[in-house]
């Protein structure tokens, strides 16, 4: 017989690489959608265990989040030979998701019952925890409900807003479990405990810019937006209130974070130079255009005869110019070299009137375009410069919001 060919997974690195998450899965319909949650975290690298209640049970059975998850499915308290399910589940969490959270389960966290494992390693845990209630609309409006939101909330729980839209009674109205994007970015906040960004309004630029030449082809880079898109994500998951512009990358808008997509370095400098009063903080990630077509001809340019000549103008210098006429804000810019990395950057730092820049050289490997990680050394006005380590983008991403975060509390005006 022939035999099929057998595919084993490779060791993935996701954003949660290393990471273990506990996913508790409680009572109604919208379980059937925790099992797609499960499957994102793991495809991010998480090491997923699942908790189901015995009212989840009724609903999806515990062997799907077994393949899903590729572990075990804890269902009861009193489980011979794992009596200590929940101290043991507590202990090894980096963070507890529970969704959906029914509002049987809400009243249950917030007096601090604990009937069954979800309940009891919820109170054993130390770990954050986000609950995303789903429930009928007159559930989710009950004085008992809201008042059990409102306890949890003020103990510090991150406890979502339920959606509005159609629910499994047949109603239209407030109690939907929100979609799994919007469930995913408030997960990945909550796991950052650092809010230091705080009601700081952050413009974060990212991609290439593409420069037409004619209806047909255009001039650009190959920027993928990675490195922006990190910083973006780390910046509200620290509290921030973000604004990205970006230039054509093909990466989905990122949730809660209002989103500006530009085509050319013209567009991009307006839309920047729009929002920067406003500001109190411009990263400048995007590698934009540094020329242009002089003339983009209105119609196809035909290939003709022989050679072909270009004639390409300077674009406007985004950070330059608004570093120029700054009001208090932090400006950071990137300086991705193929060599002699450090004097080039110092000479973009004072050369734009930067605060900090972020050098990187783009032929060191795990450092160029697309990759999932980045070599950067940090250099400041002030003279600092330091090297960091291979990081995941979204690690440098922290690194660069840390080196923010100083220079706001260095005696430069707070942003
Ligand atoms: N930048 C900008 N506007 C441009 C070109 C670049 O705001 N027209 C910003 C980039 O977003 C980056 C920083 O300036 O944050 C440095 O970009 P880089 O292309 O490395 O430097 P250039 O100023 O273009 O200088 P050079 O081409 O000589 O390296």
């Amino acid at each position: 017989m022939k035999k099929t060919d057998v595919h084993t997974p490779s060791a993935h690195v996701g954003r949660y690489a290393g990471k273990t998450f506990v996913l508790g899965v409680t009572g109604s319909i919208a379980a059937y959608k925790a099992v797609s949650l499960c499957r994102r975290l793991k495809a991010e690298g998480a090491q997923v265990h699942v908790v189901m209640t015995r009212a989840a049970e009724r609903f999806v059975g515990p062997l799907t989040f077994e393949v899903i998850s590729g572990n075990s499915v804890a269902t009861g308290l009193f489980v011979s030979g794992n009596e200590m399910a929940h101290l043991n589940l507590a202990e090894i969490a980096d963070a507890i998701l529970v969704a959906p959270a029914s509002a049987h389960c809400l009243g249950k966290m917030a007096h601090g019952l604990a009937d069954d494992l979800l309940s009891t390693l919820v109170l054993a845990a130390e770990c954050p925890l986000l609950l995303v209630p789903a429930m009928d609309g007159g559930m989710w409006d009950h004085p008992a409900v809201r008042e059990n939101v409102r306890i949890l909330r003020a103990r510090g729980v991150c406890v979502m807003e339920s959606d509005t839209g159609p629910l499994a009674s047949g109603r239209i109205g407030k109690g939907r479990l929100p979609d799994e994007e919007t469930i995913l970015a408030a997960f990945s906040s909550a796991l950052s405990p650092q809010k230091d960004f705080q009601g700081r309004r952050i413009l974060v630029t990212a991609g290439p810019t593409q420069e037409s030449l004619d209806p047909i082809r255009y001039i650009s880079n190959r920027s993928t937006g990675k490195m922006g898109w990190a910083i973006a994500e780390v910046a509200r998951d620290r509290g921030g209130d973000v604004v990205l512009i970006a230039g054509p990358t093909g990466l989905a808008p990122v949730t809660n974070v209002t989103w500006v997509p530009v085509v050319t370095s013209e567009e991009m400098h307006k839309a920047v130079t729009t929002r920067f009063a406003d500001a109190d903080i411009l990263i400048m990630a995007a590698a934009v255009a540094d020329f242009r077509p002089a003339r983009k001809a209105p119609g196809k340019v035909a290939k003709g005869q022989g050679r072909f000549v270009l004639d390409l103008e300077p674009t406007p210098d985004i950070l330059g110019d608004l570093a120029e006429r700054r009001s208090g804000q932090i400006v950071v810019g990137f300086a991705a070299e193929t060599g002699d990395l450090l004097a080039r950057a110092r000479r973009k730092l004072t050369g734009k009137n930067l605060d900090l820049i972020v050098a990187n050289d783009v032929t060191e490997p795990g450092a160029g375009f697309g990759t999932e990680t980045n070599r950067v050394t940090l250099l400041d006005r002030a003279g600092g410069c330091k090297a960091l380590p291979l990081l995941s983008k979204r690690d440098v991403a922290h690194r660069i919001l840390d080196a923010v975060r100083r220079l706001t509390t260095a005696g430069r005006p707070r942003p």
